[in-house]
């Protein structure tokens, strides 16, 4: 699914480092880390009427990404919710928004990979769109196993939220070719690791299934759905998991903070039963509370 432009988005301000820009003056230097070797870790964030979902374990799995890659001057919880807060206000925005919250490493003094070379200090942006949901959660997406693998902790522990996206880019393009919506990744060992842009999972007789977080992102909106399941009695289990599981599930669907919940109705062109209860019933339970989930900012 293409994403359109929004004209909301035409005169949208930018916080940078220290204030905000207009949309036209939202910049970063040539000499940013980000720019150099996607040396940056970030955070989607998605903001209702009652806050932002899950705000503080966004701020938690972004320092602590910063902190793995030993970034020095990491700003606080406190001066990335200001830096929100202003956001938001500038752009009178309550709903309907999305958050890319980026920290990057900061500029450098002269091109080059060495980190001593960052001497100006961290550089936060928040940059929020007008965004609804971005898939459609109705019919559902159809999506395709790429050739493409998703790191395992032995060459780059997914468990950093890091700019460094072009496994997962390269995954995408795959399946833009073939046509489909999204890229489903295997681990090194072809077991299901998720997809280019979201974490997966699958129904079979009553129960939810997930793949062990070793080779994917573990997810904030994941880790809802446990939250969800356990509180209302469905059991769910992580596992290692083949595509042969996947084509036989009674339902498979898609989770994360920009699209939420998203049914997932054909892999490598093997129909997926859209219509379940189990499925249903934790797509509506995810409805019903998200906002609880909110956090004043
Ligand atoms: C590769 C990948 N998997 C899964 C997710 C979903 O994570 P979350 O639920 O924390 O938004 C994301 C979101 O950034 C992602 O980039």
């Amino acid at each position: 699914m293409l994403q359109k432009f929004d004209d909301r988005n035409k005169s949208i301000q930018v916080f940078i480092k220290d204030r905000l820009y207009s949309r036209e003056e939202a910049k970063v230097s040539v000499f940013d880390s980000s720019v150099q070797g996607g040396d940056a870790v970030w955070e989607g964030l998605r903001v209702y009427a009652e806050g932002v979902v899950c705000l503080d374990r966004h701020l938690v799995r972004l320092l602590e990404s910063a902190k793995t890659l030993a970034f020095t001057d990491i700003p606080t919880k406190e001066f990335i919710k200001e830096a929100i807060r202003r956001t938001l206000t500038a752009n009178n925005m309550e709903t309907d928004t999305h958050i890319r919250l980026t920290l990057t490493r900061g500029e450098k003094i002269t091109s080059g990979m060495d980190p001593r070379l960052n001497q100006n200090g961290s550089c936060l942006i928040v940059l929020a769109e007008w965004k609804p949901l971005v898939y459609d959660n109705t019919s559902g997406i159809k999506v395709l196993s790429v050739s493409q693998r998703r790191n395992a902790p032995q060459f780059l522990d997914s468990k950093i939220h890091h700019n460094n996206l072009l496994n997962n880019i390269l995954a995408k393009i795959q399946a833009n070719v073939a046509g489909k919506d999204a890229g489903l990744m295997l681990d090194e060992r072809g077991f299901v690791a998720e997809l280019n842009g979201s974490n997966l999972f699958m129904v079979k007789d009553e129960k939810i299934f997930t793949p062990f977080a070793h080779a994917c992102l573990p997810g904030i909106t994941r880790h809802t759905v446990f939250e969800l399941c356990k509180a209302n009695g469905i059991e769910t289990q992580e596992a290692d998991l083949t595509l042969s599981q996947f084509y036989n599930a009674d339902g498979v669907f898609a989770t994360g903070t920009m699209g939420e919940l998203t049914p997932v109705v054909e892999i490598d062109g093997r129909t997926i039963a859209r219509e379940n209860a189990m499925l249903n019933r934790v797509l509506q339970l995810f409805k019903d509370n998200i906002r609880n989930y909110c956090e004043p900012v």
